[in-house]
């Protein structure tokens, strides 16, 4: 893909111009903006999204076709003309070394429904069986295997070049550097993670990324390869290309059973299904999708007859002999009414759009994120622009790409925060803006909010509505706030919406949470770096109490010692001790402790059955007969176990559910025993231990 060349001299227009002109310029104006917005999305595309929709040559017309008329008309050049920015201010993935493909890396055509699916089979040979597959929802990946070796790992990039990115992913841990045999292999696959993976991880980043999606294409592209080590992604394989020819490999199935031989790991699920069968088996995974641990958008279809693909061959984008089955995405246009930038929890800045309202997928979408001001920038986004519009499943509905710019040209972050008018900054490699002030109003009632959630204090009655409105009458503007609201209990009983039920259900709720224990309480203060996990680190080194954190947060060698911490970074190590001694958080901390509430870790009583003596668990996914799994974890400790929260070579059990991660394959790699709620069932009954059935 090209990038602009030196700009050329320009010549001054005619100053008069007559009405004809005028009504030309119009034109040849409107035709530069659709220009610019279409190279735009096609460099998102390219750049950001790792999958071009056009190819090369046809990315270079478009681009010598708005150079032409910009040196004609340079009067009518846009400030925010694509011309004027380098590769570099759009590429992430600058630092990698560029490869061609050895095959083009081709793309799915879509389908939105099952007519369209059927349609398409009709066409090929509905005699023929197909293979039907998830579509995980990650980053696309070639691994070049010569004579075994894995001698290369490419991004998907334009589908022609992409970036050799072999070290990031040799540190993934379910794939293999060498082959069981020899043989030159070609295989696609999909990086990603999954959802309890993400989740944890995403913790421990302030909620810093978007989805698994996301979070995996920026780490498959990090700067260091130890990092990407860290993050806890997955492979799974679909499809092969033999460059020495197939020899007796005819059927797609065949070729997946020699990948799964070859010690390739395939992504699960994967049925051969017949036209009559199609529709059924489309809807029994449909059902199964929410149930899986990894994000999916949707199915691939692929006729099994090898020589039956080669026949129909394929496009420049993709092959005829595939389609990608799309679950409920729904697209529609709109218009940009208005762009709200709003200030979350963590400072983060994220750009929304109210848009004109609009029927999608059985609800009506007003507003539509627009994640950032390069998505922003990448895209053309503009008040006034009409744009597609998408909803995929649970995903907040988003722009996808402008149809039409509006006249107000592109939209621009504000520089101050709109609710501290404190200035906006980068933080770390993140392209987000974010607001610093921890007293920022906004951030401040996003904190109370999370501190009240479900998954943090739990305190019932008191969602983000109530929030808001408490806050906005200053009755609550920080966390110790919540427990003198009872001071305001009659206004409150007086208020439209809030009998006397629901305000005794909010204050016992705030009562209630006082006997919260340090577990729960340290990490709904919302600290950077504080989650449930570095929370539970702590607590498992034998810091049991916040004095006893604070008391490691002064000693001078704090940084050292938290790092030396299984689990804890410098990174975490350094926003610990940071905040612990900040005086706003130790202010808080004091009011919370002269209301009652309990900073000490609840010590689980320890029974005389100590069946787990001298044994490490780690306890993954979910269970039928303990939820939440703390429960589990609970009967551990109080017969004997040691409770840990991620797997090491000191690690000696791993309990694992549904939905469990990359714990399971990580304890099969170090030969650590691992058992299901089963077999942790039966270990229990043995020794008489009662567990409960009752789910909470
Ligand atoms: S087959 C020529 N199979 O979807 C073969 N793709 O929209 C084309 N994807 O770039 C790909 N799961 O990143 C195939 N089971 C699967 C897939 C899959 C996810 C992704 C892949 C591709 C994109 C196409």
């Amino acid at each position: 893909m090209s990038t602009p060349s030196k700009k050329k001299s320009l010549k001054q227009p005619d100053t008069k111009l007559s009405s004809k002109e005028s009504s030309k310029n119009d034109k040849i104006q409107e035709e530069m903006r659709v220009l610019e917005s279409e190279i735009r999305s096609h460099q998102y595309f390219y750049y950001l999204e790792n999958s071009a929709r056009i190819s090369d040559k046809e990315f270079d017309l478009l681009f010598t076709k708005l150079k032409k008329l910009e040196a004609k008309y340079p009067d009518l050049v846009s400030e925010q003309s694509p011309t004027k920015l380098v590769g570099s201010d759009i590429s992430v993935s600058s630092d990698f070394e560029k490869v061609k493909h050895k095959v083009p890396v081709l793309s799915l055509e879509n389908t939105y429904n099952t007519e369209e699916l059927l349609d398409w089979i009709q066409k090929t040979d509905p005699e023929q069986i197909y293979s039907v597959e998830w579509k995980i929802d990650g980053a696309s990946i070639v691994l070049y295997y010569e004579k075994g070796i894995l001698k290369r790992a490419v991004t998907r990039g334009t589908g022609g070049v992409g970036d050799d990115i072999t070290e990031n992913i040799k540190t993934i841990q379910n794939i293999p550097h060498e082959l069981k045999s020899k043989i030159d292999l070609y295989v696609r696959g999909e990086v990603f993670m999954t959802f309890e993976d993400f989740e944890q991880f995403n913790e421990d980043f302030g909620g810093k990324y978007a989805n698994p999606r996301n979070l995996t294409s920026g780490s498959i592209k990090h700067k260091y390869a130890s990092e990407v080590a860290k993050r806890p992604l997955q492979i799974y394989t679909y499809d092969a290309y033999f460059p020495n020819g197939r020899k007796n490999i005819q059927t797609h199935k065949q070729a997946l059973e020699l990948m799964k031989d070859e010690g390739l790991p395939l992504s699960p699920d994967t049925e051969f299904i017949s036209l009559k069968e199609m529709e059924k088996h489309i809807n029994r995974l449909k059902k199964k999708k929410d149930k899986m641990p990894f994000p999916i958008d949707g199915l691939v279809i692929k006729i099994n007859h090898l020589a039956l693909r080669d026949s129909l061959g394929e496009t420049s984008h993709s092959p005829r002999w595939a389609r990608a089955f799309k679950f409920d995405a729904m697209i529609q246009e709109s218009i940009i009414e208005e762009i709200i930038p709003q200030v979350g929890r963590t400072g983060k800045i994220t750009p929304r759009a109210r848009i004109k309202p609009v029927q999608l997928a059985g609800t009506t979408v007003s507003y539509a994120t627009l994640h950032n001001q390069d998505y922003i920038s990448q895209l053309g986004v503009g008040i006034g622009a009409k744009v597609k519009i998408s909803k995929r499943g649970e995903i907040i509905p988003a722009v996808e790409e402008v149809v039409e710019p509006g006249l107000n040209g592109v939209y621009l972050l504000p520089k101050k925060c709109p609710s501290c008018n404190s200035k906006l900054q980068k933080v770390d490699e993140s392209v987000d803006l974010f607001c610093i002030n921890l007293s920022c109003p906004e951030r401040m009632k996003h904190t109370i909010q999370f501190y009240c959630q479900k998954k943090q204090m739990d305190i019932d009655g008191l969602g983000e509505r109530q929030i808001e409105i408490f806050f906005d009458k200053k009755w609550i503007q920080k966390i110790p706030d919540l427990y003198n609201l009872q001071n305001y209990k009659d206004e409150m009983e007086a208020m439209e919406g809030f009998g006397e039920k629901s305000v005794a259900l909010i204050l016992n709720g705030i009562e209630k949470s006082k006997s919260k224990s340090l577990r729960t309480l340290l990490p709904s203060l919302g600290l950077n770096e504080l989650g449930h996990k570095v929370t539970e680190l702590l607590i498992e080194n034998g810091y049991e109490s916040i004095d006893s954190i604070i008391d490691l947060a002064k000693n001078n060698n704090a940084i050292e010692i938290l790092n030396s911490l299984h689990g804890i970074g410098p990174r975490t190590a350094e926003a610990i001790v940071k905040q612990l001694n900040d005086a706003s958080v130790l202010d808080m901390i004091g009011k919370l402790k002269k209301s009652g509430l309990n900073f000490q870790a609840e010590l689980v009583e320890k029974s005389d059955i100590r069946i787990f003596e001298n044994q490490s668990w780690c306890v993954t996914g979910s269970f039928e007969n303990f939820q939440p799994r703390d429960k589990a974890m609970d009967l551990i400790v109080r017969h004997g176990g040691r409770k840990v929260t991620s797997i090491s070579s000191k690690t000696t059990h791993l309990l694992y559910g549904e939905g469990a991660g990359s714990k399971l394959s990580k304890a099969e790699e170090l030969g650590i025993t691992i058992i299901n709620e089963k077999e942790f069932i039966d270990l229990l009954k043995k020794d008489n231990i009662p567990y409960s059935n009752e789910k909470e």
